[in-house]
């Protein structure tokens, strides 16, 4: 056998772009490919890239033109563009950077290994959206042992066309994987070391994949089958639409101790007149009634969201909904962005809200958050919870890991080992930590 071949794969975007670069560098596996830390020393460049702001997608290019000189020094190198933008531009990316060898979009991984392979003689581009699960296809060859947590895509695509969003356009309609497939999955990575798992989906909520008995499987019905594996201790699930999260869901935040009591629902906006021109089909109001069942279920669950501000036509009273909702909610984390206009969606037609303006909101947004993030954060203190422990802290004897709530827990104890989980008083919070002793 020759020397292995290297591979730099760089990620950008959300979970799910992680999920997928891992698949795609464990399939490379069996082209002969191990993954490296820096693409001055790789055979072989992929980018998996994000089109979900304007800005996440201009990176893309702007990363290209730095892998030009190496190029020029290396002919083989190959370059490959995965992920979203590969999806939205397809052939394009080749005219704007010749040096790219491969396009492929994330309907089409199961096709890397050959691609790859076919990589050398021409370009090759494949953007096409198959019926079939692609993970099932994607095998890797690889066993090899993990950190204590990892996602498991679940769910692709969406069907509700948010008048701001390309994801119905670039990872298609929604699509359930089986449920026998995701236990199977999950199942192997608990024998590989894995105690907590992230189910993800664009629509993750939505999910309603075949189950084993025959018949379509709610999410929860998905989670409580996981609840029954020997081993793993913790689930999660992320991203969710308010209107997808139906009873038994609610319920499960109640009753199945391995669903863990966090749970990121965005709204994007506080106002109704926003709320119908973004398309999103819930009210401010039906959005705090959920909160509320939601916390019913489960009283201490934190929550998390993401909010646009500047959306077109977006006037300084829409904002004021919108920070009026953060107050009655009280979030323990959220992700603000400006709007970006989307080519090829409804809201990219409209009148644009002054941009100064809307970064000014978006300001008084993120102070508004930070400020409840912290309150959330130090009401965690002088509470017992679980943390599971990933990694050693800064200081000698210092481990770190998240709690049930996802908040990063520091403990000095010598004897933890990545993967324990263990209960923890709180004693402290610092503005992105907490600290606490074994209990
Ligand atoms: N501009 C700004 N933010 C956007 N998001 C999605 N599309 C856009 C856009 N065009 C945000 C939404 C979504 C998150 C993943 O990204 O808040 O929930
Ligand atoms: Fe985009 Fe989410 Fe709306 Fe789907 S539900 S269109 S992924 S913002």
């Amino acid at each position: 056998m020759g020397e292995a071949k290297k591979l730099y794969i760089k990620t950008y975007g959300c979970q799910m772009n992680v999920y997928d670069s891992e698949r795609m560098v464990e399939a490379l596996g069996g082209n002969g490919y191990v993954e490296v830390g820096s693409p001055e020393e790789a055979d072989m460049i992929l980018l998996n890239t994000c089109h979900i702001r304007e800005k996440a997608a201009e990176k893309v290019y702007s990363e290209l033109g730095r892998f030009k000189s190496l190029k020029a020094d290396k002919p083989d190198l190959k370059i490959g563009v995965a992920g979203c933008v590969a999806q939205a531009e397809g052939a394009e990316i080749i005219a704007r950077q010749p040096m790219v060898d491969l396009v492929v979009g994330p309907q089409s991984y199961h096709r890397l290994p050959e691609m790859e392979r076919q990589a050398g003689a021409g370009k090759v581009i494949d953007t096409d959206f198959p019926e079939e699960d692609k993970f099932a296809r994607l095998k890797g060859r690889a066993k090899a042992k993990r950190g204590p947590t990892a996602f498991l895509t679940v769910q692709e695509g969406c069907d509700k066309f948010c008048a701001f969003c390309v994801v119905p356009y670039t990872r298609g309609a929604e699509v359930s994987r089986p449920a026998a497939r995701i236990l199977d999955e999950a199942r192997e990575l608990v024998d590989r070391g894995v105690r907590e798992i992230t189910l993800l989906g664009q629509n993750v909520n939505a999910y309603h994949g075949a189950g084993p008995d025959g018949g379509d499987w709610s999410l929860a019905k998905l989670i409580w089958a996981l609840d029954g594996i020997d081993g793993l201790e913790r689930i999660r699930f992320t991203t969710s639409h308010p209107n997808d999260m139906g009873e038994d869901l609610i319920e499960a935040h109640g009753t199945c101790a391995k669903l863990m009591p966090y749970l990121h629902l965005p709204v994007q906006s506080g106002s109704d007149r926003i709320l119908k021109r973004m398309n999103r089909r819930h009210t401010a109001e039906s959005y705090l009634r959920l909160i509320e069942r939601i916390r019913a279920a489960r009283p201490d669950i934190v929550l998390s969201g993401d909010f646009i501000v500047g959306f077109p036509e977006e006037t300084e009273e829409d904002f004021a909904a919108t920070l009026a909702l953060i107050e009655a909610v009280r979030y323990g984390s959220a992700f603000s962005f400006k709007y970006s206009p989307r080519p090829g969606t409804p809201a990219a037609e409209r009148a644009q809200v002054d941009p100064a303006e809307a970064d000014d909101r978006l300001q008084r947004l993120q102070a508004l958050i930070t400020r409840q993030q912290r309150e959330v954060q130090d009401a965690m203190v002088g509470r017992t919870v679980g943390v599971l422990f990933e990694k050693p802290g800064r200081m000698p004897g210092q481990m770190v890991g998240k709690s049930d709530h996802l908040h990063s827990v520091f403990v000095s104890a010598p004897d933890l080992a990545p993967g324990d989980l263990r209960q923890v008083r709180i004693e402290s919070s610092a503005p992105n930590s907490l600290a606490g002793v074994l209990a």
